[in-house]
């Protein structure tokens, strides 16, 4: 097998994993960057409204300041988040800001005088001041008090890849593309790197490194249903918890995104109600305000989500042949606002939907968005039980999210992270003697291709279709870990997972052909995808409580007592189930457990004593 060495290994080529390797370049050390993909199609640029930093420059962003952000990202994780973590994002976030108008991001800018903008669908007029004129702009965004979400058009992600990749490429950053990272290498105390699949030959490969990333993204593509893109499927989850070793943080978090366009699920941006869109139901009325009066469209995603939900379960929901949705509306934004600023929903719309937004509605159901589970890490994006290994962006749990993650707060936390993480990661190089044990490595490449070979011998069998075991899988979580959940049904999806994952384990391909096959791609990782399955599952049957996008049905109730912690999911050599262990949300509380101020609910707060037994 051949082997590469390197300082820095990046499992993963989007927003975080370049901006941490920047840091690495520059300090000059060797980074590599692995990527299913382009660099450039990775899903980071398929994110669209914004990165939200507290800029303070537009007029309804008056007053804002890191302070207002943290407040508002710590009531949009339910207190589930990290508050250490939230406050040296939210400080770090206007700097990153300003770093990436430097590197060329044409964010849009501050234009002075009146401007008309929409709420709940009424327009209003605000001045623009003339001192804040060509000062990065800002539109509204969930659960936010102000406005803060900086934005390129609503192809932010695009604007910043492609500026971050270019900037990789001046630095020597190398992007090794069309590969897939299938196992981390290790001694049970030190990441040493990992073997890696290349896409095109089928061949493994051996990458050695002194500090490994992973920053593979979320991994929505276990759900049938996603805004992700189907590289998403959770690899860099996968081999860290394949470990035995690195846990995975509240993976029973996960983010249904209120607006995916019907049946495809392709994102249309918060940004459109940030803007002033609204949603409608089948007789064509807004409801929003109704269960929210205070913040209508624009509560947090989760509270959207289920209102949504609720909404069509009492009965309001559009009917039509691809299933039921509701109507997103921002025909009075006008043709310059959607042909400008929402140019990416535009062409969306008109490419996938057949419709145009200037006149017409857009079909949406709330659909899996963002994982706010992933590798757990400190707050320097250390990932626990492993040295050497660190995590950024959606697969990593560090944790600033807790169980709801602020729309336009990830893709802003992708710079940020990957510009701590990277940091932190040059430190390790500077300050690190790695040695590589020889017999441990070639175990290891030998366990793998031996793996690789006894799926490549198993074709045309009489084993498993990996495609239909990968539908099973989406059948379980559809009914038992959606936006609503409950233990009956959690309790069924738990034990049909793990028939599930025997059957993974037997799969026979039809194909053993070794270039771009993904059958074999797919059934080389759906075990890991199963375990992921029920990690999520049987991390949410446990979880007796509602918070953030965790919604139990037979427990409506926020309970502070007994759950403001967050879940560890080890998988040990051979178990049947995730091993749950429980650690505080949050080392320090700045801001004690309280009411969000939207979304309603009973909380059992922490001192409330428990009713005897
Ligand atoms: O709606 C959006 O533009 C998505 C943003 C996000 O997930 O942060």
């Amino acid at each position: 097998m051949q082997t590469i060495f390197t300082d820095g290994l990046c499992i993963g080529a989007g927003l975080a994993g370049e901006r941490a390797a920047l840091e690495m370049a520059e300090a000059g050390f060797e980074v590599i960057c692995l990527s299913l993909v382009p660099a450039r199609r990775s899903h980071s640029v398929a994110a669209q409204g914004g990165m939200q930093a507290a800029l303070g420059n537009c007029a309804m962003g008056e007053g804002d300041c890191p302070d207002v952000h943290f407040e508002d990202t710590v009531k949009g994780s339910d207190w589930g988040c990290d508050q250490e973590v939230a406050r040296t994002f939210v400080d770090t976030a206007p700097v990153e800001m300003r770093r990436l108008a430097h590197w060329g991001v044409p964010w849009n800018r501050v234009v002075p005088g009146p401007k008309t903008y929409y709420k709940g669908g009424k327009a209003f007029e605000k001045v623009e001041a003339e001192e804040k004129s060509g000062l990065i702009n800002a539109r509204a965004f969930g659960g936010t008090a102000k406005w803060r979400t900086c934005f390129a058009s609503d192809g932010t992600g695009h604007a910043v890849l492609y500026t971050m990749d270019n900037r990789a490429a001046q630095l020597g950053v190398t992007v090794v593309d069309r590969t897939e990272a299938i196992a981390l290498i290790h001694d049970g105390e030190n990441c040493l790197g990992a073997i890696v699949r290349c896409l095109r030959t089928g061949e493994l490969v051996t990458y050695l490194a002194r500090a490994t990333m992973i920053a593979t993204g979320g991994f929505g593509r276990i759900y049938r249903n996603s805004t992700n893109a189907v590289i998403n499927d959770g690899g860099g989850c996968i081999i860290a918890q394949d470990t035995g070793l690195v846990p995975l943080g509240n993976m029973e978090a996960v983010q249904f995104h209120p607006t995916g366009i019907v049946p495809s699920d392709i994102l249309v941006t918060e940004g459109c109600r940030g803007d002033g869109g609204t949603l409608l139901d089948k007789d064509q009325q807004r409801f929003m305000h109704e269960y929210e009066p205070e913040k209508a469209e624009l509560a947090s995603r989760d509270v959207v989500s289920r209102w949504m939900t609720h909404h069509m379960r009492q009965g309001k929901g559009v009917q039509s042949p691809y299933g039921e949705h509701l109507w997103l509306d921002i025909r009075h934004l006008g043709e310059e606002h959607i042909r400008t600023k929402l140019r990416e929903v535009d062409e969306i719309c008109q490419s996938f939907l057949g419709v145009d937004p200037v006149d017409s509605l857009i079909a949406v159901r709330p659909t899996q968005h963002y994982s706010m589970g992933g590798v757990r890490t400190d707050g320097t994006g250390a990932a626990y039980g492993l040295k050497g290994l660190f995590s950024a962006g959606e697969a990593c749990c560090w944790d600033m999210h807790g169980f709801n993650r602020l729309g336009g707060n990830s893709l802003a936390e992708t710079v940020v992270a990957g510009g701590i993480v990277g940091k932190t990661m040059a430190e390790f190089l500077a300050g690190c003697e790695v040695s590589f044990p020889t017999a441990t490595i070639r175990d290891i490449e030998k366990r793998e291709q031996e793996r690789m070979d006894g799926l490549l011998s198993n074709v045309g069998g009489d084993g498993e279709d990996a495609f239909q075991v990968r539908e099973a899988m989406f059948d379980v979580l559809d009914y038992a870990a959606g936006i609503y959940r409950n233990g009956t049904d959690l309790e069924r999806g738990v034990a049909e997972l793990q028939e599930i994952h025997q059957r993974s384990l037997n799969v026979s391909l039809k194909s053993n052909g070794l270039g771009a096959n993904p059958e074999i791609a797919l059934a080389l990782k759906l075990p890991g995808m199963v375990r992921l399955a029920l990690s999520v599952t049987y991390g949410a049957l446990m979880r007796t409580e509602s918070r953030g996008s965790h919604t139990r049905e037979d427990h409506p109730e926020r309970n502070d007592r007994d759950w403001l912690n967050r879940t560890l999911a080890y998988w040990k050599p051979g178990a049947e189930l995730p091993l749950l262990e429980y650690e505080p949300a949050s080392p320090s509380m700045a801001i004690p457990p309280g009411d969000r101020g939207y979304g309603g609910g009973k909380i059992i707060s922490a001192d409330e004593p428990k009713p005897s037994e």
